[in-house]
């Protein structure tokens, strides 16, 4: 089965009312590909509109969600609230997220099952440090992360991977299409000896870190880079370029 090309637009914390107004504009003015998913993921506050305004061509997806479905855990999302929102997809495990909020390799595991057990299917974000890749423990690093992952889920039919080096995170310094491709060719491997022969022929395995309309085409040429998962220019008209790498 030919694995799906997949584009995410990750926001992080921007935005504004007016700015919304605009990025949604943009989106649906885009051509999406039939052989490509594009899901974006607003910050929270924002998710309704952008869900309610966007062309059904795009998904939408939250940036985190807790391991609880409600109760007194003040600030959080819960996958069900965004099941009863329409919403089908979370990002979780963000760099960012296991970093400022101290997210372990076992709670994004956790948050990953609580998530497709409620229906959401999720975007798991995982990728080495910059000293590690000069460790040379990059593949280790992922091995750990993903195996914390795969201790929870049960249907990776509902997972993207997306491998984001940290180091290539913001920074404009983008993997090269060999280092990235020889991390998902690693990746696919893990899953094969430690899944299924299933999952890693199926599963999606997105790359992130400063991908942009002039990098993304050598990337997505790649055989083992199913998409991305885009920051900064998620929020820019070359989006749409990003978007269409594939054809
Ligand atoms: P940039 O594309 O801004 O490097 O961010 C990548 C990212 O973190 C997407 O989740």
């Amino acid at each position: 089965m030919a694995r799906q090309f997949f584009v995410g637009g990750n926001w992080k914390m921007n935005g504004s009312v007016e700015q919304v107004k605009k990025l949604v504009e943009m989106l649906n003015g885009f051509n999406v590909p039939a052989n490509t998913e594009v899901v974006v993921a607003p910050p929270a506050l924002y998710l309704d509109r952008v869900h309610q305004n966007i062309k059904k061509e795009i998904k939408v997806a939250a940036q985190n969600t807790y391991i609880k479905a409600s109760g007194a855990y003040t600030g959080e999302l819960s996958p069900q609230m965004l099941k009863d929102m329409g919403l089908e997809w979370v990002i979780i495990g963000h760099s960012e997220r296991r970093e400022y909020f101290k997210e372990s390799d076992e709670l994004v595991g956790e948050k990953t099952q609580f998530a497709i057990e409620a229906g959401v299917s999720v975007i798991a974000c995982i990728g080495e440090k910059l000293e590690e890749r000069e460790a040379n423990i990059t593949n280790d690093v992922v091995a750990r992360q993903m195996k914390a992952i795969a201790k929870y889920v049960k249907d990776w039919s509902k997972v993207v991977v997306a491998y984001e080096p940290v180091w290539a995170i913001g920074t404009g310094k983008v993997a090269t299409p060999e280092q990235a491709q020889d991390v998902h060719a690693y990746l696919r491997k893990w899953l094969a000896e430690n899944v299924s022969q299933k999952a890693a022929d199926e599963t999606r395995i997105l790359y992130g870190g400063s991908v942009n309309g002039a990098n993304c085409k050598t990337l997505a040429a790649k055989p083992d880079i199913d998409g991305f998962l885009v920051g900064g220019a998620s929020l820019k008209p070359e989006f749409g370029d990003i978007i269409n790498s594939r054809q």
